[in-house]
């Protein structure tokens, strides 16, 4: 199975709203990413618009060819705006005013009642719909249970274990995303994963045979201030077919 590349560019928009105006502009940036080998473009509208605005996804709607994944809370507003704007996929993520990013997965299992008609409705309109989990075998079975033909693994613990130089931990975070890709693919899923990628880290994730897209954002529009988004998105598209051959 060959590894997706989704390049989140939320936060090329974080950095034009820190000015206002129209400089950088995310749609430039989705199409230098697609330019260097991305295979869709993941874009998050929070509730707060704090980077991408409604604005942002109409313009990234009409313009890009690539697929676009929308992230979003279970929310009817956002509901709306998806069903409006039809993107290819929409992955449900849980969203806090106060964190400063999406810093655990969807509780699938316990908000089943609350998720189970967001997960028909977009489906039924053809938009496919992953949920950004734990790698939890309780959660991958919620998400099988509510329909969902994606499941997106969070790969932020792991990201944190390798940061803290903590050998032990990271191993065993690896073995449940391994185990979780796992369980994922038997269940007929479709596995990707995300959240705190980096050169230093990907390898061992797109190793993971099971998994089908990874979603990267942060790490490189930071590392694209020192050597441009396109030799950015170049490496990491590189490390993983690396891993993955
Ligand atoms: N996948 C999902 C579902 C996310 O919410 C995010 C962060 O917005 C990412 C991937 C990308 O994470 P990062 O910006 O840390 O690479």
């Amino acid at each position: 199975m060959s590894l997706r590349l989704g390049v989140n560019i939320d936060h090329v928009a974080t950095i034009r709203n820190a000015r206002g105006g129209a400089h950088p502009d995310p749609v430039l940036a989705a199409k230098i990413a697609a330019a260097a080998g991305a295979d869709g473009i993941t874009a998050h509208l929070r509730e707060d618009r704090r980077h991408i605005t409604d604005a942002d996804i109409a313009a990234l709607s009409a313009e890009i060819a690539l697929p676009l994944n929308l992230e979003m809370a279970a929310t009817d507003e956002m509901l709306t705006i998806a069903l409006h704007h039809h993107p290819h996929a929409a992955c449900i993520v849980p969203e806090r005013r106060e964190e400063r990013t999406t810093e655990g997965g969807l509780d699938a299992a316990g908000q089943h009642n609350h998720l189970a008609p967001l997960v028909r409705r977009l489906g039924d309109a053809r938009i496919r719909v992953s949920l950004f989990i734990e790698p939890d075998p309780v959660q991958l079975r919620a998400a099988s249970a509510l329909g969902a033909p994606v499941v997106e693994l969070h790969t932020g613990a792991y990201a944190h274990a390798v940061i803290d130089g903590d050998g032990d931990r990271t191993a065993r975070l690896l073995d449940r995303i391994r185990e979780a890709a796992r369980v994922g693919q038997e269940m007929g899923l479709e596995v990707h994963a995300g959240h705190g990628l980096t050169f230093d880290n990907v390898k061992p994730i797109a190793a993971i045979a099971g998994i089908a897209e990874l979603n990267i954002g942060h790490f490189l529009i930071g590392e694209a201030i020192f050597t441009g988004l396109e030799p950015a998105i170049r490496r990491m598209r590189s490390l993983m077919d690396e891993a993955r051959a």
